[in-house]
């Protein structure tokens, strides 16, 4: 039995996730930064009955693929698990992730297309999301360290551009110059809890999350972001006084400058608020939603139903006088925008509706009883779940374009909708370079 500690020479055999698996001992060891086919020196760091993790001390045998992470927190940080690949090879780890999923969680053996790249693989988030820790003076500002609490200070996030780098240095100044005190999630003392910002064309709207109604002055702040960004950024307040792992509170206030991000994508115009959802990568997300109208086949559609909508740039795009278009989205904020940009572009016949998937898509359904209804769906992580998919099977739904953010959860919807639908199309996009994470567009048809 292997002990902790103890080093081991481990071949890497396969990936489970973004972590390798190979046997020692008749042990099953996991060990993350490693390649398949590689050969390593490992620390076991925790042994439980027949499963152990490791660390990696020492690569004895090197994969071509292997290349030298561009970020010097690589390891340490948990925001990126495959920066030691070459760019090929994540993209054939997030093929085989599908695939894998697909078959271990669903059972299904369909054709897995070769996931499609992204367009930047540095650089390419035009959201950040960050917990800010430390003490007065002292803050910091970052990702957690992988596996841990620990926040992990960032002068240089290579999946940010220089915009979110300039973010964190301007509000950690500012922080640390007005002496105010970072959240602890021990005692839930502290003032500051994350820094939420967004860029898309050149218009930053940043949230500072607070730990409840704090006399701060924000001029400082104000004048720092205007030094980087001029007019084009807006500066928001979140309150969040409930002890949990939730970002935002229930409340975001105003405060400078721009309300809303405006822009045209996709051939939609649309107006974008600080806590809406918006897809991370910009140049995946049009690729994804091109993919999506193209495989949506709406020559017989009645009625097309975008659930997960979101503020609706999609359900925009899909819409069309030759049927009638709805969009379900349970974000009040991102119904508010999507109002917005269904009359700014003069789309008469979508409607939006503000509510849970799983209380209106039953309710569409049953008013459109007999008729033709095609599908988008494009849920959080979690899935379509059981009782969403029994509703689509039900309603006898002709076709559906499924875009799923999490392959685990995708497997296991598309288990129960095989019964009654042909899976025509899978197709993995990188989303998120150098994460283990992975968006999948599928297509279905009613068999
Ligand atoms: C992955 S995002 C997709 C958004 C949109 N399709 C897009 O491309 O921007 C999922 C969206 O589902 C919304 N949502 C989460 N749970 C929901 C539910 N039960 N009913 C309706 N919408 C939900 C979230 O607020 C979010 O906007």
């Amino acid at each position: 039995m292997l002990q902790q500690n103890k080093k081991i020479t481990y071949t890497a055999q396969h990936y489970s996730n973004a972590e390798t698996v190979g046997v020692v001992q008749d042990t099953t060891v996991f060990v993350p930064n490693m390649i398949v086919g590689e050969v390593a020196t490992v620390r076991v760091d925790y042994v439980k009955r027949s499963v152990a993790f490791g660390t990696v001390e020492k690569v004895l045998k090197c994969s071509t693929k292997r290349v030298k992470p561009p970020c010097k927190h690589f390891g340490k940080c948990g925001g990126c698990a495959l920066m030691h690949m070459s760019y090929d090879e994540q993209l054939v780890f997030k093929t085989t992730k599908v695939r894998n999923n697909l078959a271990k969680i669903g059972k299904l053996n369909c054709e897995v297309l070769p996931c499609v790249a992204s367009p930047k693989v540095l650089g390419y988030r035009n959201k950040l999301s960050l917990p800010v820790c430390g003490s007065k003076g002292k803050v910091r500002i970052g990702m957690y360290q992988r596996n841990s609490h620990y926040v992990v200070d960032m002068d240089n996030c290579m999946l940010g551009a220089d915009w979110s780098n300039a973010v964190v240095r301007v509000c950690r100044q500012f922080f640390n110059d007005s002496n105010l005190v970072p959240y602890n999630q021990k005692d839930f003392s502290g003032q500051i809890r994350h820094i939420v910002a967004r860029y898309v064309d050149s218009q930053l709207l940043l949230t500072v999350v607070t730990n409840g109604i704090f006399n701060i002055n924000w001029q400082p702040l104000i004048k720092g972001l205007t030094k980087h960004f001029g007019n084009s950024f807006g500066l928001f307040v979140n309150i969040n006084t409930l002890h949990n792992n939730v970002i935002l509170g229930a409340k975001t206030q105003h405060v400078y400058g721009l309300t809303h991000i405006s822009s045209n994508h996709f051939g939609v115009q649309f107006k974008l608020a600080p806590n809406s959802f918006f897809q991370v990568n910009d140049g995946v997300k049009d690729g994804i939603y091109a993919k999506a109208k193209e495989l949506l086949n709406t020559s017989n559609t009645q009625v097309l139903v975008d659930c997960f909508s979101g503020i609706g740039i999609l359900s925009n795009a899909l819409a069309s006088p030759n049927y009638d278009t709805y969009a379900i989205e349970i974000e009040p904020s991102a119904v508010e925008d999507a109002e917005q940009i269904r009359l700014l572009n003069n789309t008469p016949c979508l409607t939006n509706i503000l509510g849970d998937v799983k209380v209106e898509l039953p309710k569409l359904t049953q008013q459109n009883k007999g008729k033709n209804i095609s599908l988008v769906v494009d849920p959080p992580r979690k899935g379509l779940g059981e009782t969403i998919c029994n509703t689509i099977i039900n309603a006898k739904v002709d076709n559906i374009v499924y875009i799923s953010c999490d392959s685990a959860t995708l497997a296991r919807d598309l288990a129960q909708l095989s019964s009654h639908y042909q899976i025509t199309y899978v197709e993995p996009w990188d989303m998120f370079p150098n994460t283990d994470q992975v968006e999948t567009i599928v297509c279905l048809t009613r068999k």
